[in-house]
């Protein structure tokens, strides 16, 4: 699901901006991913640009947080101006989550994730429909996120990256399998059954770990066998948890509507968001 809306959203726009100038419809100019650690959101980002055939520079808001006073602003402004000049391009900015400062954190003070907050948000402002230039910023905690930057014509696309299900699993197996030696009886469908709520990254360890298995057993092994994998998925588990699913169910519906109810731009305390979704 996410990769066709990510497909749909980023890659149709910088192919073809005439089709939607031609119907007077502006395309999106942000996506956010979130989802869990480990789904592949920054996996997904590279890959929808590099499908897109769109340049791509890729950043952490930790990157762009820095103490020096107005530094951090035009760190931004350079990384806008230099996408506007090899458009079509994909910026895209990881770990969004961290302009919002932990309390006491390292991250310095408050104003400064203020400041950058509000510079990304006149940067977007001022992006000119078509301009094809889009952005995607990922988190793994979207509640955290200042709302200001949700709101329409900032990341406009809300796209949940979920652990994938069991054909999903398979194929990120056979992916992650790849350049591995399997013994004719290792079955990836009966591992993909053992494997509910793995991520991708979890899925790559328990190949990494089969591996190791093997090697362990003699530097000579040619080929992983299944009881390499059955060893493997012993101490092994899921990061993501049942409830860590709900959680993130919960949200999806609260994310958009706190963008719509919420009018300052700017920054928003963590903590201050909780409980607000429904009562509005
Ligand atoms: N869908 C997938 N197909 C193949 N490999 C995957 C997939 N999802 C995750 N992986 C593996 O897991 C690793 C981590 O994925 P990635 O860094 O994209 O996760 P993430 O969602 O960005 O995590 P975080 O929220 O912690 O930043 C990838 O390098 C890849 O090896
Ligand atoms: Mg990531």
């Amino acid at each position: 699901d996410a990769q066709v809306r990510l497909k749909e959203g980023v890659e149709l726009p910088l192919k073809d901006p005439d089709a939607f100038r031609r119907l007077g419809i502006r395309p999106a100019k942000g996506f956010l991913l979130y989802g869990p650690p480990g789904t592949g959101k920054t996996l997904l980002a590279k890959a929808v640009a590099r499908e897109a055939e769109a340049n791509f520079i890729a950043t952490k808001s930790s990157d762009l947080l820095s103490k020096w006073y107005g530094e951090s602003e035009q760190q931004i402004a350079r990384l806008f101006a230099r996408a506007r000049q090899v458009a079509p391009c994909v910026i895209f900015i990881d770990e969004l989550d961290s302009l919002v400062p932990a309390r006491g954190g390292a991250m310095g003070e408050p104003q400064v994730t203020e400041r950058v907050v509000n510079t990304i948000l006149a940067e977007m402002d001022g992006l000119e429909e078509l301009q094809s230039v889009v952005v995607i910023g990922a988190t793994n905690r979207p509640n955290l996120i200042d709302p200001a930057l949700l709101r329409p014509g900032r990341f406009d696309e809300l796209v949940y990256v979920g652990v994938p299900d069991k054909a999903g699993r398979e194929r990120i197996l056979r992916i992650q399998t790849g350049k591995m030696p399997l013994a004719a009886d290792v079955d990836l469908g009966s591992i993909a059954e053992q494997t509910e709520r793995y991520t991708g990254a979890d899925l790559e360890d328990v190949v990494r770990r089969a591996g190791l298995v093997a090697l362990r057993q003699s530097l000579a092994t040619r080929e992983v066998t299944m009881a390499h994998f059955e060893e493997a998925l012993k101490d092994s588990r899921a990061t993501v948890t049942p409830e860590m699913e709900s959680d993130y169910a919960a949200m999806q519906g609260k994310l958009k509507q706190q963008a719509s109810s919420i009018q300052p731009i700017g920054f928003i305390a963590p903590g201050m968001l909780e409980g607000r979704g429904s009562k509005g």
